[in-house]
């Protein structure tokens, strides 16, 4: 057991210690500085390493990488109308087109229609006034629907693959037609035609998986469940006008999956 200081041994000690300078206790232990220095130095080393150095580049922060086919799906998931489609298309931020757009294109015609025609991609005219296939070959296309007795006032619901016009008229790319996708399938979906029109290649592309449409044309497919016919776009047929027989052709065609409807 230790024994107690005698008491003019710590006085003597206390008083040695005042001569030392000391004037203030801290606490009952002792403390080894030397101890706080090094732990610290440590510290200081470590944060200095962190640093990039002069002619070093700071190593990236890593975003999550986002996969805008899946986060295309997740918008459409619990949509259960055009009206949400829509404004589910308006809040989609990761296709670029949108920044280069004026409007969307979203639809133009009767969403009770038996008979849905898909286009590419808005041009000019239809990003100016926010509706599909209203220049010069949605005005041929609008001839060619009155020569089967159809109008999209009356009986036919048009919408592109997709919805902003891309710069300069350029084609869409691969993966802008696959994360807009998600949002045509629901479209069809919705409006549920007994008949998906498919105009144009692109079109063929999203819908049929194939190009060629020198070949699909006229020939019965199956798009989103429905039957489909692919056929000339109006923009071709207006370079291209010794195509309109065949195109006449597979309008009769349509007319007639129609008529076979009612
Ligand atoms: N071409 C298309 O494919 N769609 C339009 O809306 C206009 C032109």
């Amino acid at each position: 057991m230790e024994s107690a200081l005698e008491w003019h041994t710590a006085k003597a000690l206390l008083d040695w210690q005042i001569e030392m300078g000391v004037d203030e206790t801290i606490s009952d232990g002792p403390v080894d500085r030397f101890a706080f220095e090094a732990a610290a130095k440590e510290r200081a080393a470590e944060a200095q390493a962190a640093v990039p150095q002069r002619g070093q580049t700071a190593p990236p922060v890593k975003q999550p990488k986002i996969d805008p086919i899946a986060e295309a799906e997740k918008a459409v998931a619990g949509v259960k109308g055009l009206g949400a489609l829509r404004a589910a298309l308006d809040g989609f931020p990761h296709c670029d087109l949108k920044r280069g757009a004026r409007n969307l294109v979203f639809s133009d015609g009767v969403p009770t229609a038996k008979v849905m025609f898909v286009g590419e991609a808005p041009g000019r005219d239809e990003d100016l006034q926010g509706k599909p296939f209203v220049g010069r070959a949605g005005q041929l296309l609008d001839k060619m629907l009155a020569a089967i007795d159809l109008s999209r006032h009356d009986n036919v619901y048009i919408t592109n693959v997709l919805p902003w016009r891309p710069p300069q008229n350029r084609d869409p790319k691969p993966d802008e037609i696959a994360m807009m996708l998600p949002f045509l399938k629901k479209h069809i979906a919705l409006v549920n035609p007994d008949v998906v029109v498919i105009i144009g290649n692109i079109s063929c592309q999203a819908l049929l998986g194939k190009r060629g449409i020198t070949r699909l044309r006229g020939q019965w497919a199956e798009a989103a469940g429905c039957p489909a016919l692919p056929m000339f776009h109006p923009a071709y047929l207006l370079r291209n006008p010794a195509a309109k027989r065949d195109a006449w052709a597979d309008l009769l065609e349509l007319r007639t999956k129609l008529e076979a409807l009612t």
